[in-house]
C-alpha cells in the first residue's frame, strides 16, 4: 500500500465490554485484550509502520474501582516481560508515555525494564502510553520549560514539543479507537493536531489483522491538507 502512516496511535478500548457480553469479569477483558497486542504489532510491523502508540491506561483511569485498577496492573507486571523479550527479538525499541513514578513500584519496574532492554533497538519505536493524561503532558511540559530558565520570547511549538514525553517522535499520522467511543478521551492532544481519525464499533480483544488493514487502507484514502489546499 502507498501513503501508509508513519505514526500510528490506538485507543484500546472496549475490553470491559468484551468480556461483559461474555459474562466474564472485567479483568478477562484485559487480559483479552492485551493478549490482542502482539498480531495488531505485527500486522503493523508488516506494514512498515515506524512508531505505534498503544493507550493502554489514562490518567482519569484510576477513578475506576481498586480491584480493576490493581488487577490491570497485576495483568501487565506478569506479562510484560515475556511480550518485551519477544519484541526484543524483532527488534522493537519500547518507550513509555505518561507518569511512571505515580506506578506501583513493580508495574513501574516491569515497564522501565522492558524499555532498557529495548533501548538500542532500531526497528519499529512501540511507545507504552500507560498512566497517561494529554493534559498532563502539557502541564509537565510546561514545567520542565520553566526548570530550564528557558526565556519566554523562545517558547515556541519545537521547544513544547521537545519537552513532551514524545520528544523526538513525529506527530501522529492516524489515530484508531475501538470500542465505539467517537472521542479523543485526553489522548495525544498536541501530537494529533492533524491526525485522521479511524473509529470501529468492534471492541479491542476482537480487532483483528484483518480490521487493522481495513483501517490503514481507510487511511490510504485520505486527502491530508494540513491547511493548506
Ligand atoms: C479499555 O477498555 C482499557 C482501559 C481503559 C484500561 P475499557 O476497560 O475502557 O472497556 P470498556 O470501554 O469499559 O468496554
Ligand atoms: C480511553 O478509554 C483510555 C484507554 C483506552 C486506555 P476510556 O474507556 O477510559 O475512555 P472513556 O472514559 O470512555 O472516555
Ligand atoms: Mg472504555
Amino acid at each position: 500500500m502507498n501513503n501508509l502512516p508513519a505514526h500510528v496511535a490506538i485507543i484500546m478500548d472496549g475490553n470491559g465490554r468484551w468480556a461483559e457480553r461474555r459474562g466474564l469479569p472485567r479483568l478477562a477483558g484485559h487480559l483479552a485484550g492485551v493478549n490482542r497486542i502482539r498480531s495488531v504489532v505485527a500486522t503493523l510491523l508488516d506494514n512498515q509502520v515506524r512508531y505505534v502508540t498503544l493507550y493502554g491506561f489514562s490518567s482519569e483511569n484510576w477513578s475506576r474501582p481498586e480491584e480493576e485498577v490493581q488487577g490491570l496492573f497485576q495483568i501487565l507486571e506478569d506479562r510484560i516481560g515475556q511480550e518485551a523479550a519477544e519484541m526484543h527479538q524483532q527488534n522493537i525499541r519500547i518507550k513509555h508515555a505518561g507518569r511512571l513514578h505515580e506506578l506501583p513500584l513493580g508495574v513501574g519496574n516491569a515497564i522501565g525494564r522492558a524499555c532498557s532492554l529495548t533501548q538500542h533497538n532500531n526497528g519499529m519505536v512501540l511507545i507504552f502510553a500507560f498512566n497517561y493524561g494529554g493534559r498532563q503532558e502539557l502541564a509537565d511540559a510546561a514545567r520542565k520549560i520553566v526548570e530550564q530558565n528557558i526565556p519566554p520570547t523562545k517558547i515556541d511549538e519545537q521547544i513544547f514539543a521537545a519537552n513532551l514525553y514524545t520528544a523526538g517522535i513525529p506527530d501522529v499520522d492516524l489515530v484508531i479507537r475501538t470500542g465505539g467511543e467517537l472521542r479523543i478521551s485526553n489522548f495525544l492532544l498536541w501530537q494529533a493536531a492533524y491526525a485522521e481519525f479511524y473509529f470501529t464499533k468492534i471492541l479491542w480483544p476482537d480487532f483483528t489483522p484483518k480490521q487493522v488493514q481495513r483501517a490503514l487502507s481507510a487511511f490510504t484514502k485520505r486527502k491530508r491538507r494540513f491547511g493548506g489546499l
